[in-house]
């Protein structure tokens, strides 16, 4: 168990299409199902997730501005703006939590185009390749890394 607290999980561009959307690479679960995953994980561990998804860059900056001094972690699948968004990079920069980069993918063993991530440099840490199991891991180490033992 962690101290409590509210969780952001953010969901980018054309994570709504989860479930239909390149099954072949994302599984065929929903975004529903994984946040639903998620969910249920941050009760496990004593958290309250709340989830956002938008495809429009600034939406996502003001999610990230509107957790700042409300949530204690972002866990956040940018979709491709992961690999674009200096504007989200800042906006995460400005956030004093824990910051999770999740993927169902792996971009690293994807298209070049994939292989760099704005987030990264202002992330705790990063799960990408576990495809839906990647979102209760993510709820376990924003709890472990609150409850300091990552
Ligand atoms: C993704 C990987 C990104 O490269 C891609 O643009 C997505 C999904 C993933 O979860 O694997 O939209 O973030």
């Amino acid at each position: 168990m962690s101290g409590g607290g509210l969780v952001l999980l953010l969901s980018g561009p054309n994570l709504n299409l989860l479930g239909e959307r390149e099954p072949e690479v994302y599984g065929t679960a929903t975004l529903e199902d994984h946040v639903a995953a998620a969910t249920a994980a941050a009760g496990e561990h004593g958290l309250t997730l709340e989830h956002a998804q938008s495809n429009h860059e600034g939406d996502l900056v003001e999610a990230v501005q509107g957790a700042r001094g409300r949530a204690v972690a972002i866990i956040v699948n940018a979709g491709a703006l992961s690999h674009t968004s200096w504007s989200l990079h800042d906006a995460l920069a400005a956030f004093d939590g824990v910051v999770v980069e999740l993927h169902l993918s792996n971009p690293a063993a994807r298209e070049p185009f994939r292989h760099t991530s704005t987030i990264a440099p202002v992330a705790d840490g990063c799960i990408a390749g576990f495809g839906g199991l990647g979102y209760p891991l993510a709820v376990e180490a924003v709890s472990r890394i609150l409850a300091g033992r990552p």
